[in-house]
């Protein structure tokens, strides 16, 4: 099959591994295109794909059935449109759109194509996040969780202005937010957001630090710490090959998390970078204390290395083809992820306006979310005594 990929910068050139290597497609079958010669060139001198003289000949050209947009966000929605409007497969990176309207013409143009529109969360392709998927008999429903990250800051500088890159939920926080929607399989009730007054990296035209807090249909809590100075969190690197993180040792890429999960009958605690796993069963006790035991048979060598197990690409490009042959359903529908956009537009104004955002479609909420006007007057009555 023959494909072209826009944008060779740090995903093009994983996304360009991945496709020649793949037995769909082979290295003689990419077709580059970069704005940057230079990127192109390193391109075609790793892999072997070939380089094309503009856009349009790749999306003009009737012989290349997919197109992979890894390009600056500000580019995506249009791309991606033109391209399913030529008769071309999609697989889109993360951000579908800079905004509301934008993700909705991009699922329009889906809907009424009849070829596959993939976009870019892979974390729902990772290893770790599968596990969680099929860990109910050890976890129960999920009733909240927490992922805390201290990260290098963004590199190139586009990525920190709002005009391409949007913002830190589009360039970042929409994986998790679209993670928790997948686990849960709820949606977003309300979003309460801050972010940090004063910036350390300079270039952001947003807050370098941003909590993030999420209440779901369901009655599901999620919290999304993200911090770009990421000295503040120690390191974690214990996988065997150093060379697997060198990019993740870089000060303007290097990744630090921790994931926390609580279920009704149990917990979990995941540290990607040094591959370690705690499960944990609640015990209720007949005195009705809870005890939560280490549950010891859980580890991580199912996960080979850190990408595998939460940015998963090669096996996402992988699904995609599948699916661009008609051997599978494509598994993320651009409606789902068009949810995922809606809260991140939501969130992003939750967090300029310093105030809660309560989504759209709001029917269904779990009756402790309830609006109840007899115990808001109790609460702000409370509080106007304090
Ligand atoms: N899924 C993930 O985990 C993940 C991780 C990183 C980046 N991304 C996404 O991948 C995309 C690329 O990010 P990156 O880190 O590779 O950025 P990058 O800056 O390293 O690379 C972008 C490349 O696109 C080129 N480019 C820009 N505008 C173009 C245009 N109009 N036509 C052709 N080429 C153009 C640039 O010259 C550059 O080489 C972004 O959309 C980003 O959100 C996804």
């Amino acid at each position: 099959m023959k494909i072209g990929v826009i944008g060779c910068g740090n995903m093009g050139l994983e996304h360009i591994g991945n496709l020649a290597a793949n037995k769909h497609c082979g290295p003689e079958n990419v077709f580059v295109f970069d704005l940057n010669a230079e990127a192109m060139t390193t391109a075609r001198d790793r892999f072997g794909v070939r380089s094309a003289n503009s856009l349009d000949d790749i999306l003009q050209d009737a012989e290349i059935e997919a197109v992979v947009v890894a390009c600056s966000n500000r580019f995506h929605a249009e791309m991606a449109i033109r391209a399913l409007d030529g008769g071309k497969h999609v697989m889109l990176e993360k951000p579908m759109a800079l905004n509301e309207n934008d993700a909705r013409r991009v699922a329009a143009a889906a809907a009424v194509s009849d070829k596959v529109l993939h976009v870019g969360f892979e974390l729902r392709n990772s290893l770790f996040p599968l596990k969680v998927k099929t860990m109910r008999e050890e976890l129960g429903e999920l009733v909240s969780a927490q992922v805390v990250e201290y990260r290098g800051h963004f590199w190139p500088e586009w990525k920190g202005m709002t005009s391409d890159g949007g913002s830190m939920y589009l360039m970042e926080t929409c994986h998790l937010i679209d993670l928790f929607r997948w686990w849960t399989e709820s949606e977003v009730a309300e979003v309460h957001a801050i972010g940090s007054v004063k910036n350390i990296v300079p270039h952001y035209q947003f807050p370098d630090t941003q909590f993030t807090s999420l209440i779901f249909q369901n009655g599901f809590v999620g919290h999304i710490s993200l911090c770009h100075v990421r000295s503040a969190m120690p390191d974690q690197f214990s996988y065997s090959d150093p060379a697997s993180h060198e990019d993740l040792l870089k000060e303007e890429f290097g990744h630090q998390y921790e994931y926390s999960l609580v279920g009704t009958k149990g917990s979990l605690r995941y540290l990607p970078l040094k591959g370690l796993l705690y499960l944990y069963r609640h015990e209720v006790q007949p005195d009705g204390s809870l005890w939560q035991r280490l549950d010891a048979s859980q580890d991580t060598g199912e996960f080979p290395d850190h990408k595998s197990a939460i940015h998963n690409v090669a096996v996402e490009i992988d699904e995609f083809l599948e699916a661009v042959v008609g051997n599978r359903a494509e598994s993320l529908d651009p409606e789902d992820a068009l949810k995922t956009h809606l809260v991140c537009f939501a969130a992003e104004k939750a967090l300029r306006s310093r105030r809660p955002v309560v989504m759209g479609a709001a029917s269904g909420l779990h009756p402790a979310l309830q609006p109840s006007p007899a115990k808001n007057r109790e609460i702000l009555s409370t509080v106007g005594d304090c």
